[in-house]
């Protein structure tokens, strides 16, 4: 077996572990607490997920760097490789019951992604590409949508934890596209939101101000699904999150197009 598909085994190895422990706590007495802002929500299930990752990541590679959001890692950039992990994508979801939320692990080699995996412990779906290898869901190769009109997508966004405070809110596009999709939903799992448009749920998603841990492996489940993401400006996704547009390819220009309208860029 090669390195990375090592890699890519454990990583999956990893994400089943630790969606088995969400789905364990799931609906049950959870201490939440504020983080950033008062919506932006964190359990010692998120905490314990990134315990069970990190640990394992420890283990098997102890000489791997590791970036994790709730900032448990040791992330070094010299490292030939380095994990990126959400250990529970939609925190708010998880805490209010709500059924959608995931662990999201994306891997690279000397700066470049190479595994994603985005493991669905409620429907029991992972999610896993290597790049230069296609994109599958349990297995089975995905592919995004073939939908070319705006008005036959179906999209999904987000709203970035600040925006009771910031001006910079998303309302804007959020408007324009509720004018000009089919539908457009707000599912608060941005990992999975991505997935979803990897496997032609969903035609596109867009959403400002993400991290690195959000989007590490739902890019590259995107691309191998034959998807683009990028910039709002088309530019290649860097993985930084900042402005994440995903979509099947045909529809890019005209999400760029509406979000270039939007008021403040
Ligand atoms: C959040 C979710 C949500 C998105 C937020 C993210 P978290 O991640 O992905 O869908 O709208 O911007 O921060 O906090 O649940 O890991
Ligand atoms: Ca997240
Ligand atoms: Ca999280």
């Amino acid at each position: 077996m090669s390195e990375r598909a090592a890699v890519r085994a454990l990583a999956e190895q990893i994400a089943r572990a630790a969606g088995a422990l969400q789905r364990s706590r799931y609906e049950t007495d959870l201490q939440v607490r504020a983080k950033s802002a008062a919506i932006d929500l964190v359990t010692e299930v998120d905490h314990a997920c990134e315990a069970l990752c990190i640990e394992r990541i420890r283990a098997a590679r102890p000489g791997d760097a590791v970036l994790a959001e709730e900032g448990g890692g040791d992330d070094r950039p010299e490292a030939a490789w380095r994990w990126i992990i959400d250990p529970l994508d939609g925190t708010m979801n998880f805490a209010h019951g709500y059924p959608r939320f995931c662990v999201s692990i994306g891997v690279q080699r000397a700066g470049r992604s190479e595994v994603g995996v985005v493991y669905d412990p409620l429907l029991d779906e992972l999610y896993a590409a290597t790049r230069g290898e296609g994109a599958s869901c349990n297995g089975r190769p995905i592919h995004v949508s073939a939908v070319r009109e705006l008005g036959s997508a179906l999209l999904a966004t987000g709203f970035a934890y600040d925006v009771h405070q910031s001006e910079d809110d998303n309302l804007d596009h959020f408007a324009a596209f509720v004018k000009r999709a089919r539908g457009l939903r707000r599912d608060g799992s941005a990992a999975l939101d991505l997935c979803y448009v990897a496997a032609g749920r969903f035609d596109g998603f867009w959403e400002l101000k993400l991290h690195p841990w959000d989007v590490a492996a739902g890019n590259l489940i995107v691309e191998e699904a034959g998807g683009r993401c990028s910039d709002f400006a088309g530019r290649p996704a860097t993985g930084d999150g900042r402005e994440t547009l995903a979509s099947n390819g045909h529809l890019h220009e005209q999400m760029m197009e509406l979000l270039r309208r939007g008021r403040r860029r």
